[in-house]
């Protein structure tokens, strides 16, 4: 007999009542600037494929070609007989890239976070995280037993003072979001390395969102400030920018190798797939040769940002491609957002407790596939929808 699950039901209906179910959308075609969802076209602002590389035809090309070569299942942990010889090519890419010492590759970028702070920290040590951070941060910080102390979101005084009234023998690590995905602020890495240094703390910083946008042809935060050897880890995903899937930390040799022996994602979780594996390679290669979708991700943004506060949005204090919609009132985005979408515009709603209450937008994501009459499109969809109900 099995145990009644009346609590889940209970529960769904609460969360219906209060607005906060989720409308899980099927996409039916490649993700690009446009996709089919029931058998229509949506242009699509609210995906993290910010170089459109998730369907680049040399990115798919070199993983069938791969598949041919290699299959497709790694077949065990990568400490076990998972580690094959393209994910250490990938990881020697990555690191060069970065230009870091080394790098190791796990199964995603929530992964990454799983592999840093349960494996550096425990108790007896203490985190300094962001108010803001991701949630995958968040969870690594519990798994890791240290005590996890928060600072008020890239306040640099809040900061110091939790690190000079918490001092401990243990270790000490501050970790911070790179790029804010909420807002798309950057976080102030060179005064957090700085803080860090006079206080002998690790810093650790989740580049999610700033691998392929920040930097030199999108090498990410590290080299957007120059801090290359100051910063202790980076972690990264590669489901957003390189359009595929899968997890990076990169930093000195010393570090990927404590990882490798220690980390419980590369211990107790099958490897990277070769299509993963593959498809990361090409991104990576794209990238080094040229930075043109890194310059086109960056002048849709601002297209868009400048096009949005002329016609009365507020696009709040975005510093990156993100492009926040802020409407405020919590239903009155989730209607904004429903009504884009009969438009045609598929643009999600981000509400409490994602961000704070009374703060509740259509977050648009632009990539580098989007052409200029699409992002027209979207303006002029918008703006009708926003007039309709009174926004702008
Ligand atoms: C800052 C940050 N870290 C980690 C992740 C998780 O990455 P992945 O989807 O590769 O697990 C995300 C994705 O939303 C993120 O924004």
């Amino acid at each position: 007999m099995t145990v009644p699950m009346t609590f889940m039901n209970e529960e769904l209906e609460q969360m219906k009542k209060a607005g906060l179910y989720g409308n899980i959308r099927t996409i039916e075609s490649p993700q690009g600037a446009w996709v089919r969802i029931g058998g229509k076209q949506y242009l699509n602002l609210c995906s993290n494929n910010y170089l459109g590389l998730a369907n680049d035809p040399r990115v798919c090309k070199k993983t069938k070609d791969m598949i041919d070569k290699y299959g497709v299942g790694p077949g065990a942990v990568r400490t076990i007989a998972g580690t094959m010889d393209i994910h250490l090519e990938l990881e020697k890419k990555l690191a060069a890239f970065k230009g870091a010492e080394a790098a190791i590759v796990v199964q995603s970028g929530f992964c990454g976070n799983l592999t840093v702070m349960p494996t550096l920290t425990g108790e007896g040590d203490l985190i300094f995280s962001d108010s803001l951070n991701h949630a995958s941060i968040i969870d690594a910080c519990r798994l890791s037993r240290a005590k996890t102390i928060r600072y008020e979101h890239s306040d640099m005084a809040s900061l110091r003072a939790k690190l000079k009234d918490n001092p401990t023998s243990g270790k000490k690590l501050i970790i911070t979001d790179g790029v804010f995905s909420m807002d798309g602020d950057i976080a102030k890495l060179p005064e957090i390395v700085e803080i860090a240094e006079e206080f002998g703390a690790m810093v650790a910083v989740d580049d999610a969102h700033g691998e392929g946008v920040l930097g030199k042809g999108g090498r990410g935060i590290v080299d957007h400030f120059h801090l290359h050897g100051r910063v202790d880890v980076e972690i990264g995903t590669m489901s957003k920018a390189f359009g595929v899937m899968g997890g990076i930390v990169a930093g000195s040799a010393t570090l990927v190798d404590y990882l490798r022996q220690k980390a419980r994602p590369n211990l107790f979780s099958s490897a990277l797939t070769v299509p993963d594996v593959a498809a990361n390679m090409a991104a990576v290669e794209i990238m080094e040769e040229s930075d043109e979708l890194v310059k086109k991700l960056w002048s849709n943004g601002d297209y868009l940002k400048a096009e949005m506060k002329k016609r009365g949005f507020d696009t709040g204090h975005s510093e990156t491609p993100i492009t926040p919609v802020i409407i405020g009132d919590e239903a009155a985005a989730k209607d904004f957002s429903a009504r884009l979408f009969e438009e045609g515009v598929f643009a999600t709603a981000i509400v409490f407790p994602t961000v704070p209450k009374g703060t509740a937008r259509v977050r648009a994501m632009v990539s580098a596939a989007h052409s200029k009459e699409d992002l027209d499109k979207g303006i002029e969809i918008f703006v009708s929808v926003g007039k309709k109900i009174g926004i702008i």
